[in-house]
């Protein structure tokens, strides 16, 4: 039996949920009952998950990173809601749209296993986390610490504060492959002064897939008063965990990523007691209070985030600990058959607590981007170019929908590229 904690299954029962008609659900074997490590090579299973996606002919997709593509079901689901909220327009957007968005705020409180009043959907993980960072109550010469590995668009946003505020940042890096979980968090306790106000961590690393010890490094910080704020663009829906259990101040992800919601739907956490600190981006609402006070609201696709239900139903019916451990055994099976070759180096660490899907693989003499051309152009292989951060190789992220043969037919091609 293996031991890693599972967010208990959520059930969508209890909630009152949009009308939406006929929402259409395929018929695959549902979360097969047993241990998800033997699951995770059930081909069978995963073959008829692979059917419900309806997957480009021309070229092989390893670059799920991005956003993950709909199966079939979710994008009818979502088709038919954009058609539903456009027949009742105006009116479905004076009267059902409010308790039908709170109901899906609901779904994802209860998804990470959170309370509503601490968890609100937006738009994707740089809205989430960028709102944290511009609405801080910053003074001159406070700190903020991050990682040279993590997202441009927050680096961004801590410059700015820096020129707008006089904030100090202090940029860290994180090792491809570390010794111990006390070598990271040794990392940011050394870049901690009296002034550090807030430390910026990625849940996973985007451009490697390495997952860092997140409550080890929250722990560490909150010792020294300072506050952790977690992207976690890539965790959500590809590993298992509780918010609470993290320990963190402030959380943002992308539902787009590992949840398949369509296109641009994020969440983000901030404990109770940060909340009201924070300015929000846009004009405050006197009148709404908590954490929607920091929620932009003004007219968007509803729509979209209505579309919640149907990933989270699909996510479910595959099972998230099936998924995690599907999404582990690809990245180790690829990942174990190129651990010796020659001119191969592997910029993630394989074992099972530091990664799942995604992982990162270069070749020695051969630039990123020179690498993810011959992939696509030679072997008909989409991936996606990383250089940078001390990090010099393909990002290879497969999906529930990717097959053995489509990673055989990977690792050949790196093997003749590094021969
Ligand atoms: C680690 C990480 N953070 C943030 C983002 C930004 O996500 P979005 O563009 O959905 O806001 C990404 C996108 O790939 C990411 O990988």
């Amino acid at each position: 039996m293996h031991k890693r904690t599972f967010l208990k299954s959520i059930t969508l029962a209890g909630l009152s949920l949009p009308q939406l008609g006929k929402a259409m659900s395929n018929n695959i074997p549902v979360n097969p009952i047993g241990d998800a490590l033997i699951v995770a090579n059930d081909e069978s299973f995963w073959k008829s998950v692979r059917s419900l996606y309806k997957l480009k002919p021309d070229y092989i997709n390893l670059e799920s990173g991005y956003y993950n593509m709909l199966p079939e079901e979710t994008l009818n689901n979502y088709l038919s809601i954009i058609k539903e909220v456009n027949y009742h327009a105006s009116f479905y957007m004076r009267t059902r749209q409010f308790n039908e968005r709170a109901a899906m705020n609901k779904l994802i409180a209860q998804f990470l296993g959170g309370s509503e009043e601490e968890i609100v959907l937006t738009r994707n993980t740089t809205e989430s986390l960028d709102l944290i960072i511009s609405g801080y109550p910053w003074k001159a010469g406070d700190e903020a610490i991050f990682a040279e590995q993590d997202y441009g668009a927050m680096i961004d946003m801590f410059k700015q504060v820096g020129k707008r505020y006089g904030v100090v940042n202090k940029m860290v890096s994180v090792p491809n492959i570390p010794k111990s979980d006390e070598e990271i968090v040794g990392i940011y306790e050394k870049a901690i002064t009296s002034k550090t106000k807030l430390i910026m961590i990625c849940h996973m690393i985007n451009i490697t897939g390495q997952i860092l010890p997140v409550k080890k490094i929250c722990d560490m910080a909150h010792k020294y008063g300072v506050e952790v704020m977690v992207d976690g663009a890539h965790a959500v829906a590809q590993i298992q965990f509780n918010i609470n259990d993290l320990g963190c101040d402030y959380y943002g992800a992308s539902l787009h990523k590992w949840l398949a919601v369509p296109l641009g739907v994020g969440v983000l956490f901030v404990k109770k007691e940060h909340q009201s600190k924070i300015w929000p981006l846009l004009g405050e609402n006197d009148s709404v209070q908590g954490i929607n006070r920091l929620n932009h609201f003004g007219t968007n696709p509803v729509h979209t985030y209505l579309a919640l239900q149907f990933a989270i139903n699909f996510h479910n019916k595959i099972g998230a600990a099936n998924k995690e451990e599907r999404l582990r055994y690809l990245q180790q099976y690829w990942t174990s058959k190129i651990a010796t070759t020659p001119n191969i180096i592997l910029n993630t660490p394989t074992d099972a607590q530091r990664s799942c899907a995604i992982a990162n693989v270069g070749i020695k003499g051969l630039k990123p981007a020179e690498m993810a051309e011959t992939l696509m152009k030679k072997y008909q292989i989409y991936t996606v170019a990383i250089d940078g951060a001390g990090v010099h190789g393909c990002r290879i992220t497969p999906n529930v929908f990717t097959s053995l043969e489509e990673l055989d037919k990977f690792v050949n091609a790196l093997k003749e590229m590094a021969a």
